[in-house]
């Protein structure tokens, strides 16, 4: 694209809304939308037929779930479509097909006729665009997510270094891994556990995928009891709740001793938080 231009967004939720939003159906917790009305195709364009393809083959019956990734091609330039979904690592291939199947109806909702789009929900995102999207590092659709709830001051340095170590080292991993996803968690008091994800889409590189989570990290506030940094290419949470499903992860043993199974604890359910929606932010390069 020519014109790089960046754009900084305010905005601000009550708690209402945002206990709305977490409280809504577990397969499918919106999250937000980018589809810049500056990319619109008229109505019954080859666009929208080729569209209909990808998003289709994407909610497929035979879509790789269990991978929790896939990518459709459509058409010729300058119609042509490219879509991928991603879906959050530790989900079973049942909730990530639920996602996509909502995703792919919800994205003619939300963005009726841009061409260029991305939907995220906690458990899925849904990316198109008429760029070649694949194997392409972005780290535009970023948009922060933060708990309201401060760490205590006495805590901050402590905490700060906890997510830090805890995130890079999760990055470190998620990189080196073929699905480019890894999940942690730490001890920060003797009572209360900091969980962390981080995840890029597996059609990076690894050094893509570290350069991408890096910067998302780097994004992460650290005086709050969690947040997030969601981008196209990759993302990263932390919470002092399990909000990931700690079964469904496999945990990396050091190399030296051979891996022997780990049990981990059962998944308890405490109430979510209320998330404040907080400074959204996304840049076209
Ligand atoms: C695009 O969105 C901007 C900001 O929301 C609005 O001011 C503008 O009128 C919109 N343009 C079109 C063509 O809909
Ligand atoms: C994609 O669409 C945008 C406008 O919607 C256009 O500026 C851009 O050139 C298109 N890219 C391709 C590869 O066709
Ligand atoms: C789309 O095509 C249908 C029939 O082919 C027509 O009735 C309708 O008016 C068209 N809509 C637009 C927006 O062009
Ligand atoms: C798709 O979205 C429309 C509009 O919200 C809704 O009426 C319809 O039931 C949805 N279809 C599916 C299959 O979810
Ligand atoms: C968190 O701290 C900020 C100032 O650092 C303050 O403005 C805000 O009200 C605090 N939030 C809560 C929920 O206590
Ligand atoms: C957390 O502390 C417990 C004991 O207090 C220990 O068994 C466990 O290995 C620690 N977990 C991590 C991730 O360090
Ligand atoms: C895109 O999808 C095709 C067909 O499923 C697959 O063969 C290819 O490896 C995928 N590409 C990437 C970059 O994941
Ligand atoms: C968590 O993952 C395990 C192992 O994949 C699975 O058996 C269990 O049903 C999952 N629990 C939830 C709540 O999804």
């Amino acid at each position: 694209m020519s014109s790089r231009a960046s754009f900084i967004f305010l905005c601000f939720f009550s708690f209402l809304t945002c206990f709305k939003v977490s409280a809504q159906n577990q397969d499918h917790t919106y999250l937000y939308h980018i589809c810049p009305n500056t990319t619109t195709y008229s109505g019954n364009s080859t666009y929208l037929t080729n569209l209909r393809t990808v998003l289709a083959s994407l909610s497929s019956r035979n879509s790789p779930y269990s991978t929790g990734f896939q990518n459709a091609t459509a058409g010729k330039a300058p119609d042509r479509v490219t879509g991928l979904f991603l879906c959050r690592g530790d989900l079973s291939p049942e909730v990530c097909r639920r996602c996509v199947t909502f995703a792919v109806n919800d994205t003619f909702n939300r963005c009726p006729k841009e061409r260029v789009v991305v939907v995220y929900y906690d458990e899925c995102m849904l990316r198109y665009s008429n760029e070649s999207i694949l194997s392409t590092l972005s780290t535009g659709g970023g948009m922060y997510m933060w708990n309201n709830q401060n760490v205590t001051s006495n805590q901050l340095d402590q905490f700060k270094d906890l997510v830090a170590s805890t995130m890079n080292q999760a990055a470190t991993e998620a990189a080196n891994s073929p699905r480019k996803f890894s999940a942690r968690t730490a001890n920060f008091t003797r009572l209360r556990s900091l969980y962390g994800l981080v995840q890029c889409t597996p059609d990076l590189t690894r050094q893509d995928c570290l350069s991408c989570l890096q910067q998302s990290i780097n994004q992460l506030p650290t005086d709050k009891i969690g947040g997030r940094f969601i981008m196209h290419s990759c993302n990263s949470r932390y919470e002092l709740y399990a909000f990931y499903n700690e079964s469904a992860i496999t945990i990396p043993s050091p190399p030296p001793p051979p891996p022997r199974p780990v049990s981990a604890p059962p998944v308890s359910a405490p109430p979510r938080p209320a998330m404040l929606i907080g400074k959204v932010s996304f840049f076209f390069v």
